[in-house]
């Protein structure tokens, strides 16, 4: 170990302190009656990494559409599809809606395209109007809306003939189609409606602000027309007005702000295995992404659904500048992942090599589209969408959980020399395979060794004891190899619920981290998001459904570390007659408040007694601040529609440079210490 600042003496007790299990026998020298923490406040410490704690976001469990992408209606732009649920197609989740003794119809058109990205549109054939003839959706599971609020409704159409059916004697051509769109609730009632004239033959964007007139959690957006003759529909959309941050084409207020609420340092997107795709034709791809949301490429989510794309980079760019986090855009590594094609393990495939130029091309565009002038080609897009600042990336993942192949291996490599020739200024963030251990694990970290790779991703999900038994894992990594990203991990409790036991090993990981945090870089739970009815894994972050966000127990572990971290490791040891295999505990100090924070984590069942000593603190009372974080497994666990009992207890009281504390069973504690 390189703990430069460390005595001999402290250094001896960090051993006994870490290696609890190892060690035990040896602590019997000490012999203190109580589990003794010692912080070293006087000494300087050593620097660790601002930017620990940060969050992973991919689109699984309707994470984006239908989750933190506020729009309402789904499948607005008709390019749902069989490849990506069976019986799914361009009309799914649509419906003819008939009015009044209309008749007609509705067909999927490919003919004169909104755009080639776009490559469906829905036709509505009036035969007799009636009080309308047209679609309507429910969004997803139902589209919630509140009284009074605004919601802004947007299309895009063109009027059409119907073949041979009529003629221009018909009286029909050059006459306008009337057009309503209807907030209908689940009885019919009209809660807020528009209508047009339109008249055309060449695309039109139309919008309008609708203000519904009773609250629901059932409604459904319903177009119609209202004569006789033909309209072409695409793009159909409905936001809230009141988007995080208010931004068009933007995020859920109220899931976007609990995610803002956990101050993360990074966001990790958009995956995770959505990220590397189930073959090369399912690359997540940037590019497709950007611009005016009805010219994007949506495709199918390897989670076996569809994704938009309407949450696309910029989108997450501007979400990380809005809550101050560095984005993390995670690329393929010119590999798809190896389960691809259903064949686990087996399935990586490589971007042909003629092609890999053009690969990296796209990833050196995406820096210039990130970073570079306005003026330039890719950042003159970043400026038309509305940012002519560079977003200031800084690290960029390629790979995710990829096994280490020499097909892996010569694309990582070529990716990694263009990078680093055209942009040494980007921190590139490797990977090591899905486990942390194992033979990709082994492989991947020679292999990024050997390329002195600034940064590699570990990944881990295991069992809660798992996590206690391997709190030394980064005290014996070495420091002069590439830096750590846990950029996913969970404890998985039995079920694979939400448990105090599993947040109270993440929490002891996390104080790992901080001791690590010279070695371990980056570090976010995952997954964050899962929308109920649509859950397919568990644990996650945040659970919501339409209307509700429902935390669990690890998000406020996550959160107390993130809101209580800090820029310097100080030596913090323990010792005791029977050190307590279920302890945990790391000190930091924040540069910007000075604050000094001690986090203890008591893993165990019962009250353990400690004795604290801040070293260093000069006598006399600390306003300090106590949050605690403890209870019964039986309160914690978030089911269905109800939100953990136990929440972080926040308190204020001084302290003394030595004091004694009691950590209750099963907790969480944090001491801020005020500078
Ligand atoms: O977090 C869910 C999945 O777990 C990620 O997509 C993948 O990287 C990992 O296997």
């Amino acid at each position: 170990m390189n703990y430069p600042f460390f005595s001999l003496r402290a250094l001896r007790r960090s051993i006994i302190a870490v290696l609890p299990c190892w060690f035990g026998a040896l602590s019997t020298t000490a012999q203190p009656q109580k589990n003794t923490i010692t912080v070293q406040t006087g000494l300087p410490g050593k620097a660790i990494s601002p930017d620990l704690f940060g969050i992973f976001f991919e689109d699984l469990n309707y994470a984006a559409d239908g989750g933190l992408y506020a729009e309402l209606v789904q499948n607005g732009s008709f390019e749902y599809d069989s490849t990506e649920q069976t019986g799914w197609n361009a009309l799914s989740f649509w419906e003819l809606a008939l009015r009044g003794g209309g008749t007609g119809k509705l067909g999927v058109k490919s003919a004169r395209l909104l755009h080639a990205n776009n490559p469906h549109y829905v036709a509505i054939t009036v035969e007799k109007p009636g009080d309308g003839v047209g679609l309507a959706n429910g969004g997803f599971d139902g589209i919630p809306l509140k009284a009074g609020e605004v919601y802004e409704v947007s299309f895009f159409a063109h009027q059409f003939f119907m073949g041979r059916q009529w003629s221009s004697d018909d009286g029909i051509k050059g006459k306008p189609m009337p057009v309503t769109v209807r907030l209908e609730a689940e009885n019919g009632d009209v809660l807020a409606e528009a209508s047009w004239d339109i008249a055309g033959y060449d695309w039109q964007h139309f919008s309008a602000k609708l203000t519904p007139n009773r609250t629901t959690d059932n409604a459904r957006l319903v177009v119609l027309a209202k004569a006789q003759g033909g309209i072409a529909l695409d793009e159909i959309s409905l936001f809230p007005s009141n988007t995080f941050r208010h931004h068009p084409n933007g995020l859920r207020a109220d899931l976007a702000q609990v995610i803002a609420d956990l101050k993360p340092k990074f966001i990790r997107f958009p995956g995770g295995c959505l990220a590397h795709g189930d073959g090369i034709s399912n690359f997540y791809q940037w590019k497709n992404t950007i611009g005016p949301v009805e010219q994007r490429k949506g495709q199918r989510n390897l989670w076996g659904y569809h994704q938009s794309v309407g949450l696309g980079y910029f989108e997450y760019f501007q979400f990380c500048e809005d809550i101050g986090a560095q984005p993390l855009p995670v690329v393929p590594a010119g590999v798809s992942c190896q389960n691809s094609d259903s064949s686990p393990g087996m399935g990586q495939q490589g971007v042909p090599l003629t092609e890999l130029d053009a690969y990296i091309q796209d990833l050196l565009d995406l820096i210039e589209w990130a970073n570079g002038p306005a003026t330039s080609k890719w950042g003159s897009l970043r400026a038309a969408a509305g940012h002519p600042a560079p977003f200031g990336l800084k690290y960029l993942g390629v790979g995710n959980e990829d096994k280490i192949t020499s097909v892996f291996k010569e694309r990582f490599q070529r990716i990694y020399a263009a990078l680093k020739a055209n942009h040494p200024e980007i921190v590139v963030v490797g990977t090591v395979g899905p486990f942390p251990d194992g033979e990709d694990f082994a492989q991947g970290w020679a292999f990024a060794k050997a390329l002195k790779v600034p940064t590699v991703d570990e990944h881990y999900y295991a069992s809660p004891q798992w996590f206690w038994d391997n709190l030394q894992r980064y005290d014996h990594y070495d420091r002069t190899a590439p830096k750590v990203y846990a950029g996913e991990y969970a404890a998985h409790d039995k079920d694979r619920r939400n448990t105090l036991r599993s947040a109270l090993a993440e929490a002891a990981a996390c104080t790992s981290f901080e001791r690590n945090g010279d070695v371990v870089q980056l570090a976010s739970y995952a997954p964050l998001l899962a929308r109920r009815t649509h859950t397919q894994w568990t644990p996650d972050m945040i659970y919501f459904t339409g209307t509700d966000v429902f935390l669990t127990i690890n998000y406020y572990v996550q959160q107390l570390f993130s809101q209580n971290s800090g820029d310097t490791y100080l030596a913090t040891t323990l010792s005791a007659a029977s050190p307590s295999p279920t302890l945990a505990v790391s000190s930091v100090r924040d540069s910007k408040s000075g604050d000094l924070i001690v986090k203890i984590v008591n893993g165990a069942t019962t009250t353990l007694a400690l004795s604290v000593d801040l070293a260093g603190l000069p006598a006399g009372n600390h306003p300090a601040l106590k949050i605690v974080l403890s209870g019964t497994d039986a309160d914690a666990v978030n089911e269905d529609g109800k939100p953990p009992r136990v929440k972080p207890e926040r308190s204020e009281l001084t302290i003394t440079p030595v004091f004694d504390y009691e950590a209750p069973a099963n907790s969480l504690t944090i001491f801020r210490i005020k500078a």
